[in-house]
């Protein structure tokens, strides 16, 4: 490559999951130490960090027609822009892209995205390089502090994932299992409070196995941080995200009936009704257990509003057995959802069974799977109905005067009124919709 002029201008494009946003969040914050500002909305930027998910199919494809895009939009302005490609495309296909797009002068794995500033130095002198190295606590120390205002903030506690469940990418892309240490975390809420977060998501791939050492030098796992940064006083509004039914324990149960700022939320995924299709993806929980889990959960805290997320169609699954998925879905009631067509993954032991499903049976499953979803989703709502509850104000809403926020149980409530940004407002919920709710302020 020929070397160039140091970028002025970056844009960072997160396509996966709230982790792959929260890295998106940390490589920006290391551009903008280095004095790199935002593309303005509508320009090309000097600097495009595609930050990619693998977890579906087509990811790859994406990320090279996004390159082509970028090249072509390049040359109509005189400067193609630097490119690096992060994420877990990165990390899974890092090679081939670097092989196959000239373009693409760094590629970044999800662990070593630390190091982009030093890729970034040698780009501009024309060196292509690599880093697909996995030293996931060593990443956290080396970021900058967080300097950006939101009232609400990720905050990435545990990494990785040794569940290896046979349709699964991340543990492959992630790495293993690390928890970071309860001192930076608690830093780095404390950094978030100050800068003007409200609510803060802890985030893990199995957020609920993390485990670390208190300040008392008292080893704790998620309950215990979740109870030392309820004391941050500016801090409202605790949240987690995503849980394994496997390592969920009773601490954690009870923080939702004792911790008021942690919110009646819980996103547990299940993926399947049938003991014999959880078996064949090696989840380890049957249906039973994950709903004994649940009623658990109910009993600590009954308005809880509850999420999961499923695949219809993993190699093998009957008509039978798709069945047991929906009377599951039946009985809990959910609040939210996210299903899934299955999708086989290069490297994983699913994609090699017998009993592949085919597409129209998948598509089928997966609409008549979504229409009840999307029923509970609304009876859900409706039944918010009437409520008086707290709305975090996150944004303007479209029309003047509109402001968006999040209930307490995660819906999105519009309401009118003189407030701003980062308020915790007091409502009344008075009309319901299938993905929000109208509010009204309470006098
Ligand atoms: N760590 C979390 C979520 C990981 S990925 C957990 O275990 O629950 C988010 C969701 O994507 C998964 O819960 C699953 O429903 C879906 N998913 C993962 N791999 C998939 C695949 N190969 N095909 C279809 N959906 C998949
Ligand atoms: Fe993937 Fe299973 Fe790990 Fe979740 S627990 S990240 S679905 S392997
Ligand atoms: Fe995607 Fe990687 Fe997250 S594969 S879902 S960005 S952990």
């Amino acid at each position: 490559m020929k070397p160039t002029t140091a970028p002025k201008t970056y844009r960072v494009k997160s396509f996966g999951c709230q982790m792959n946003v929260y890295d998106g969040e940390r490589m920006a914050d290391m551009l903008d130490k280095r004095g790199i500002v935002p593309a303005p909305e509508g320009e090309e930027a000097d600097l495009v960090v595609l930050n990619t998910c693998h977890i579906r199919e087509k990811a790859a494809e994406k990320v090279y027609s996004d390159i082509g895009r970028l090249t072509k939009a390049g040359r109509k302005v005189g400067k193609e822009p630097l490119i690096a490609v992060a994420g877990c495309v990165a990390q899974a296909e890092g090679e081939e892209i670097m092989a196959r797009s000239p373009a693409v002068s760094m590629v970044v794995g999800p662990q070593a995205y630390h190091r982009l500033p030093d890729m970034l130095d040698k780009a501009i002198q024309g060196e292509r390089a690599t880093d697909t190295d996995m030293p996931a606590i060593a990443k956290f120390a080396a970021l900058p502090e967080r300097t950006k205002r939101f009232p609400t903030a990720f905050l990435t506690v545990q990494e990785g994932c040794d569940k290896f469940c046979t349709y699964c990418v991340v543990p492959y892309t992630r790495g293993a299992e690390i928890s970071r240490p309860f001192a930076d975390l608690v830093k780095e809420a404390h950094r978030l409070a100050e800068r003007g977060a409200r609510e803060i998501t802890l985030l893990g791939q199995n957020v609920n196995a993390w485990s670390g050492v208190d300040a008392k030098g008292d080893s704790c796992g998620l309950d215990g941080l979740i109870r030392e940064l309820a004391k941050i006083p500016e801090l409202q509004r605790i949240r987690y995200t995503t849980s394994h039914p496997n390592d969920f324990e009773k601490g954690l149960v009870r923080c939702h009936a004792e911790v008021e700022k942690l919110m009646p939320y819980l996103h547990l995924p299940v993926q399947s009704g049938s003991d014999r299709v959880l078996k064949a993806m090696n989840r380890s929980h049957t249906a039973d257990s994950y709903l004994r889990l649940l009623e658990d959960m109910r009993a600590a805290r009954p308005d809880i509003a509850l999420s999961g997320d499923f695949i219809v169609g993993f190699p093998g699954e009957t008509d039978a057995e798709f069945e047991e998925t929906l009377a599951l879905v039946d009985e809990v009631k959910y609040a939210q959802a996210f299903s899934f067509k299955y999708s086989p993954r290069p490297g994983t032991p699913a994609a090699t069974m017998d009993g592949q499903v085919a597409k129209e049976v998948m598509d089928e499953r997966l609409q008549r799977l979504q229409a009840a979803l999307n029923r509970d989703q609304l009876a859900f709502n409706e039944g918010s109905v009437g409520k008086t509850c707290q709305v975090l104000v996150e944004r303007k809403g479209k029309l003047p005067g509109q402001w968006l926020g999040k209930t307490p149980w995660l819906q999105s409530a519009w309401f009118e009124g003189d407030v701003a940004i980062g308020d915790l407002v007091e409502v009344e919920l008075v009309d319901s919709g299938p993905n929000s709710l109208e509010a009204r302020l309470a006098q």
